[in-house]
């Protein structure tokens, strides 16, 4: 891989979502650290739910409509019930086609996939964000400060409905192992006590391990390094309507610049589950250290 090398962006046929559709056993690519899109492959909206594709749905203290399993509960939208009940159908069936879509193209997760949140993002992603920690425009791994993952995987569906002919517009950076060099030798280990007080106040869903640390610090660290923004290997990429783009989003450097409407779809993914966990970030990172990450 030479130094400047850039995440691939790989793009596949399929105009269908169903177990027929040409592309499968994909895993490899995906773990590589690609991004895997399908420019045929829209999610349809009906005629009666095109007019979801409004920001005047969301409930303006959440940027996302979104359903959490395995109950299904609705969060972030605001409307009466006919219509939201309307709302959830649409994203509901997103789930679903989304998660054949996935374990055609994945096999080997096949009974591992654990489904996390669907969601419709309505809002324009210009202008939404509030803090350089949160500003999604800059190239990022995804990390949470409050929701350690301990290295489970985070994999994302992802489709532009934008009604208008918009696309989402993306960066992609360089590949993990490129962007983990870059701040490891930097990066101090945490604090004694910190993971610890961090859950014990609340601050963290559960213990931030060392892996949750080292990712979290190179989340903040690329968002807040203005010369690595601007300078380091990337490419812009425009997912027209219509599109759909799978991605390990805790792996793939990205960033949103702008669009409006899209469905995205989370899963979760041990390790251990991969058809080559030493691929992943906690496996990367552990070859760069020589050590084992708990
Ligand atoms: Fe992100």
């Amino acid at each position: 891989m030479t130094a400047d090398a850039i995440t691939p962006i790989r793009t596949y046929p399929d105009t269908t979502w169903a177990d027929d559709g040409p592309t499968r056993g994909v895993e490899a690519v995906l773990e590589d650290g690609a991004v895997l899109s399908f420019p045929q492959l829209p999610f349809v909206l009906s005629e009666a739910e095109r007019r979801f594709l409004d920001p005047r749905w969301a409930d303006g203290k959440a940027k996302n409509i979104s359903l959490r399993w395995p109950g299904g509960e609705m969060r972030g939208a605001a409307g009466g019930a006919a219509d939201l009940a309307a709302l959830k159908a649409m994203i509901e069936r997103y789930a679903d086609q989304s998660e054949a879509l996935a374990l055609r193209l994945f096999p080997h997760y096949r009974g591992r996939l654990k489904r996390g949140n669907t969601s419709f993002r309505p809002v324009d992603v210009a202008g939404r964000e509030t803090s350089w920690r949160k500003d999604d425009t800059r190239l990022h791994i995804d990390a949470f400060p409050s929701n350690p993952m301990h290295g489970t995987r985070l994999l994302r569906v992802f489709c532009n409905v934008n009604p208008a002919g918009r696309p989402r517009e993306w960066r992609v950076g360089e590949p993990f192992e490129a962007h983990a060099k870059r701040y490891l030798g930097a990066i101090p280990r945490p604090v004694p006590g910190s993971a610890w007080l961090l859950e014990m106040t609340g601050i963290t869903k559960r213990r931030r391990t060392e892996y949750d640390h080292l990712m979290l610090q190179l989340h903040d660290r690329a968002k807040a390094d203005a010369a690595f923004q601007q300078g380091s290997p990337q490419t812009r990429v425009d997912f027209a309507p219509g599109t759909t783009w799978v991605v390990f989003s805790d792996q793939v450097l990205h960033a949103a610049m702008g669009g409006q409407h899209m469905m995205e779809q989370t899963y979760y993914l041990d390790v251990a589950d991969q058809l080559r966990p030493e691929a992943s970030p906690r496996g990367t990172l552990e070859r760069l250290l020589g050590r084992e990450l708990r």
